[in-house]
């Protein structure tokens, strides 16, 4: 009577930090149909997000979700069969309390009250079902300003889920987004499908920074929760974003697809620029970030200046994802040693992962310079040092 997982980690767009709350169905056809017009979709970017904003928070006798048709002509029907008839996956956005974030914090629409479903578990999640959609956020705003417990609030989401689902017969991936301060890694796995493990990367009107995108990335490695088809969540992407360059951008990649995080761009996908595309699309990248075995990767060194070495568990025997990540102001060498890896120290492949190219075979490990606050994504091929290390790791962590 659980949540199944989603498996691989989602991968697709979510409104919120490119459009705050100013979304109508003009805007969420525009990005659904640069998904597709892109490569993106073709990519594996599939769910198309609604964040806050898209309700302003009536209710008819019956307690049903009034929406303002002039944003939405024809309800939020019509919007999840428009992103339905582009191949893509529909997202929506509630909060477990009885506001939405908006409320509390007017960003681009005026406060509307009632914006959560409090009250209204059931109810809400059918309507959400019957609408079409095929995933919710459940943000946190109204549950912490009412003092709600976290597990024992997103536990009843799941229970009014399980029982919407039982007559509507349709499942949502749930989303739950509490940034981490009820410790969901230790309760969420098969209620929720995906949980924030932080505070938002990017706030209202927010620069983006390496700050937050350095905490996120931190926060998000909670190894023992990452289940195939569970999936601790850094946050919706910056890539893309002003403020950023193309550098930072495959840095964020990079740090997100090392973690297994879900990847919900959040940049305008309808004026990015190829490069940007390029790097939301480059096929190893995603693959490191997509292997079916769902695991997180894991520090394997690192050194008091804030030189990091990560690895990757991927599936097939004796592949590893491994980033090299350098946190401080200055180039510097880095070194993966296989045994590090679990692998045996004979000669080893190492392919850039952002160049899609072979470096060569090195025996022992392999090292490079890798530029301040950079990092390097390799994927390695070698021999298993033993036959049940791979078993191991995954028997650690489900
Ligand atoms: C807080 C969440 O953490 C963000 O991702 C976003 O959904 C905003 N609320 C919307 O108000």
């Amino acid at each position: 009577t659980n949540q199944i997982g989603v498996t691989p980690p989602p991968m697709g767009w979510a409104s919120w930090n490119t459009f705050f709350s100013s979304i109508d169905h003009n805007v969420i056809k525009q990005q659904a149909d640069a998904l597709v017009s892109s490569g993106m979709a073709a990519a594996g970017c599939k769910y198309v997000d609604l964040d806050d904003g898209w309700w302003q928070g009536r209710r008819d006798a019956n307690g049903n979700i009034v929406v303002d048709e002039n944003l939405w002509p024809g309800g939020m029907k019509a919007i999840a069969d428009y992103i339905h008839s582009k191949g893509l996956k529909a997202g929506i956005y509630t909060d477990a309390g009885k506001q939405g974030c908006g409320y509390y914090f007017p960003t681009t629409r005026p406060a509307a009250p009632n914006t959560g479903m409090e009250g209204h578990y059931q109810q809400d999640l059918e309507t959400f079902q019957r609408w079409g959609f095929d995933y919710v956020k459940i943000d946190w705003c109204g549950g912490r300003e009412e003092g709600l417990d976290q597990e024992t609030t997103y536990k009843q989401i799941a229970a009014a889920h399980e029982a919407a689902s039982a007559v509507t017969g349709r499942r949502l991936v749930l989303s739950f987004c509490e940034w981490g301060t009820g410790l969901p890694w230790n309760w969420a796995t098969g209620y929720g499908d995906l949980w924030r493990t932080s505070h938002d990367v990017l706030l209202y009107k927010e620069t983006p920074g390496l700050t937050k995108m350095y905490r996120n990335f931190d926060e998000a490695f909670q190894p023992a929760a990452q289940h195939t088809g569970y999936h601790n969540d850094p946050d919706m992407l910056m890539v893309g974003l002003n403020g950023m360059t193309a550098q930072r951008n495959r840095l964020h990649m990079s740090l997100w697809s090392i973690a297994g995080a879900p990847l919900l761009a959040g940049n305008n996908v309808a004026t990015m620029s190829t490069e940007t595309r390029d790097i939301l699309t480059n096929p190893e990248v995603l693959a490191i970030d997509q292997d079916p075995r769902g695991l997180q990767g894991v520090k394997v060194a690192e050194d008091t200046r804030g030189l990091q070495v990560y690895g990757k568990v991927l599936s097939g025997t004796g592949k590893r994802a491994v980033l090299l990540f350098n946190r401080t102001g200055s180039a510097a060498n880095i070194t993966v040693r296989w045994a590090d890896l679990g692998l045996t120290t004979a000669s080893t492949s190492v392919r850039n992962a952002w160049t899609r190219s072979t470096v060569g075979s090195f025996t022992t490990g392999y090292t490079t310079s890798v530029p301040a606050n950079d990092a390097v994504l390799l994927t390695v091929s070698g021999t298993e040092a033993s036959a049940t290390t791979v078993e191991d790791t995954t028997s650690a962590t489900t």
